[in-house]
Parts: structure tokens; sequence; C-alpha cells
């Protein structure tokens, strides 16, 4: 799908965000390993989110679809899972890979699991390590590292492991296998990164400790969830981002999560200058949420590098986009992470934004930024990653002319309704 989008002279709007891609897929997961039925509310109707509740029915899992964004699962409890009869398909979507490796890490059975041409590309041996050592056996494609992957898992122990590189998917799939595994799990993680598991497991019954960095988890049963997914930041990002660089605008993103773990976003606007206020603060599943305020913006080049990476990791397109319409310099380093997504995002990233007329360099861990003020149409490729189809749409709805994007389907990999949305901006085709 092509869409073209063209610049409007004026754009504001209240958004509610989808919901939260990240919680849909532990609430997803942790649910179908509870006792009794869980009921998931404004739960992410996102192509990742699907991948997961599919690959939970071939599992054997009891998951209905209820009108209205809600989600019925029957769990039947940490022996309730049986071996899948067919390979399990995380399509495009590294968070199913990676947390339903560690889910049948502790299954006694076999799965396969493979992806798209993408995720099959991805690396999957910061996995495959610690869940090797807590017992299960794996084998995989090319250097040993790349799905498919074949588990046979059962008869785990709990292990004591320090994270290499901050990433909450490794550290779910460790949480996951320590649930069927003897005696007690221990991880550290470099910088503390998004917390919706041990939230979740929290709300859950499970015996598990966690704070600064630092968790300890036993096997246990889990009761079922009763949860409203709060909206995704990472998906209002491209409206809070098109709030501040946009000369006449002005957004609401209502009832959007504000985890700690992903609020990199809203701390780097602020520093960069922009107008952005987070209102009526409350708790809604357990997560903090809030309604950002954005509107029109004269914003300065930034500095982002070391612990800040973690919190706003998928929204560095955006940020960078925003960074062409700053004053000065911006530099990003230390988000090499960035070249192991859906595509290699530093390269994407600087290549989109440099069609549109931006002035863009890559560093092997980042991106520099030499705010222009001034981009213009382009025909922009979103390389099938999502993130980039939506930076994209963005930078199109504010730089001069009309910008193509081609591939732009993507968008709905976490974001179903985005185009909708750009759509109530202006007429695109
Ligand atoms: C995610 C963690 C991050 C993030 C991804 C979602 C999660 O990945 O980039 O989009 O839900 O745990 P890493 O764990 O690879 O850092």
């Amino acid at each position: 799908m092509k869409v073209t989008v063209r610049a409007v002279p004026a754009l504001s709007g209240e958004i509610r965000p989808p919901g939260d891609k990240s919680i849909s897929h532990r609430a997803a997961i942790l649910s179908s390993i509870g006792r009794g039925q869980a009921r998931l509310r404004n739960f992410s109707e996102a192509a990742d989110c699907a991948a997961t509740v599919e690959c939970l029915r071939c599992l054997g899992v009891d998951i209905e679809q209820i009108e209205n964004g809600e989600l019925a699962i029957n769990g039947a409890g940490r022996e309730g899972l049986r071996e899948p009869e067919e390979t399990l398909d995380a399509r495009n979507s590294g968070s199913t890979m990676r947390m339903l490796a560690g889910l049948l890490a502790g299954q006694p059975f076999l799965s396969i699991i493979t992806g798209d041409s993408s995720l099959r590309m991805r690396p999957m041996e910061r996995i495959i390590r610690p869940l090797s050592l807590m017992g299960a056996h794996f084998l995989a494609r090319g250097d040993g590292s790349r799905a498919p992957l074949a588990i046979r898992g059962g008869s785990l122990k709990g292990i004591s492991y320090e994270l290499p590189v901050a990433s909450a998917q490794v550290k779910t799939a460790i949480m996951l296998a320590a649930l069927f595994a003897e005696g007690e799990t221990i991880i550290r993680e470099p910088v503390a990164s998004r917390d919706h598991t041990e939230r979740l497991l929290g709300s859950m019954g499970a015996r598990i400790k966690a704070g600064r960095g630092l968790i300890r988890l036993e096997a246990g049963n889990l009761s079922a969830l009763d949860l409203e997914i709060p909206g995704d930041i990472s998906s209002a990002a491209a409206w809070l981002v098109a709030g501040a660089i946009h000369p006449q605008a002005r957004f609401r993103a209502i009832g959007t999560g504000i985890n700690p773990g992903r609020t990199g976003i809203i701390s780097v606007m602020e520093e960069m200058g922009a107008r952005i206020v987070v209102r009526n603060e409350r708790v809604v599943g357990g997560e903090p949420v809030a309604d950002i305020e954005t509107s029109s913006s004269s914003l300065e080049g930034v500095e982002i590098s070391g612990d800040r990476v973690p919190a706003l990791i998928d929204e560095i397109p955006l940020i960078a986009l925003a960074a062409c319409y700053a004053r000065g310099r911006t530099v990003i380093k230390d988000a090499q992470e960035l070249r192991f997504k859906e595509t290699d995002r530093i390269s994407a990233t600087a290549e989109e934004l440099t069609k549109l007329g931006g002035d863009v360099a890559e560093l092997r861990d980042g991106l520099i930024i030499n705010g222009t003020t001034k981009l213009h149409g382009a025909f922009c490729d979103s390389h099938g990653d999502h993130r980039i189809a939506m930076m994209a749409a963005v930078a199109g709805l504010v730089a001069e002319g009309q910008t193509e994007v081609n591939n732009a389907e993507v968008a709905g990999i976490s974001y179903p309704g985005f185009w909708d949305e750009v759509r109530r901006y202006q007429l695109c085709d």
C-alpha cells in the first residue's frame, strides 16, 4: 500500500492511542497459564499481538475475542498447554518470538517457532543463552542464533543472570521460564527497562520481588487478570511529535501509559523545549496513565546517550524527525540496538530523513542531526518497519509539499488505526 500525505495548514485533535502492545503481549501470555478466565479490555489489535494470540491458540489456549477490543482468556494453569501440531508463527514480532521462547522453555514438549524474513534475521542468541542455562534445549538456524527455533523444554532450574544488554523482552523470557523452574531465578539489568511483566506478575500473585534493576522470582500459580490495558505511548508519540513540530498544532493523547521505562520521549521533548503537559495522572491496570498534550514548539537540539536510551528506544526515529526541526545539533549515541529491530532503524531513519531534506548522519551506534527547520515532501519507504512508516507519515504532514509512503500498511504492526487517524487530518490517497 502506498499512501500520499500532504502538508496541512493546521493539525489538532484528541487521540486515544490503541492498547499498549507491550502490555497486551504479556497479559495474553501470562493469562494463558493463569487459573481461570482473564478479561483483558482495550487489548491491542496490532498485528504483532494477533501473532501472539494465534501462537497461544496453537498451544491449546482457549481465547475468545469479545466485542470492543476485549479478550477473554480461559487459562488452564501452568500445566494447561499442549504440544503444538504446527510450527508457531510469530510473523514480524520479536516480542512474540522472544517471550514465547521463555514460555516454551518451561514446557515438557517440542515446539518450533518461526517468523517472517525480517524476524528470521534478528538475533535470538540473547534468549537462547539464558534459557539454555536454565536447562532448555534449542536448535536454531545459521550460526545457532536465528529463527526458526526448535525448543524442547521442561526440567528447568533457576539461574542468577546478568543481562548483557538492557532488554525487556529478554528479561520477560527469563521470567516466564522462571515460572516453571525449580528454585529461585535472579535477574540483573544494566539499566532498568520497562517493568510491565513484573507489575502483571505481582498482580497475579506470583512470588516476585522487583526493583532497581534486580528481580527475584520463584515458580508458582497465577490468578486470572481483570485488566484495562492503557494506551500505547509509543503510538501516541507520533502525535506528540507532530504536535510539537507543526507550526499550527495541538494534540492531546488521552489515557496514555506513562510507565517510567517508556517515558523517555516525554523527557527528551521537554529537554528540547517542547510544550508538553502531562495531566490527569492516574493508575489503570496497575500502570501509571495520563493525558499528554503538546502544541507547536520551538525546539533545540539535544544529546541522548547511555542509560536514557532504553526508555525511548522505539521513539528514536520520531525524535530524529523532531531534531530536523530543532535549532542546532542533536546527537543520539549508545543506540546500537536499533540496528537489530524490524529493520536497521539507524540506517533507515537516516535514509528516509535525508530524502526529506534532513541533514542526518549515521553513527555506528546512533545518529547526528543538524536541524534545518524545513523538510520537503519525498518518496519514502517504510523498509517494512512500522515505526519508519509512521515517522515518514508525520514528516509528510509537516514537510512542504507531498510525501509518498511506500509499504505503508506495516503501520498496523503496532497501530492498526494509524492511517485512519492521518486521514482525519487530511484527505490522503
Ligand atoms: C519491548 C522491548 C524493546 C522494544 C520492543 C518492545 C517489550 O525491545 O524495542 O519494541 O515489549 O519488551 P528489547 O527488549 O529488544 O529492548
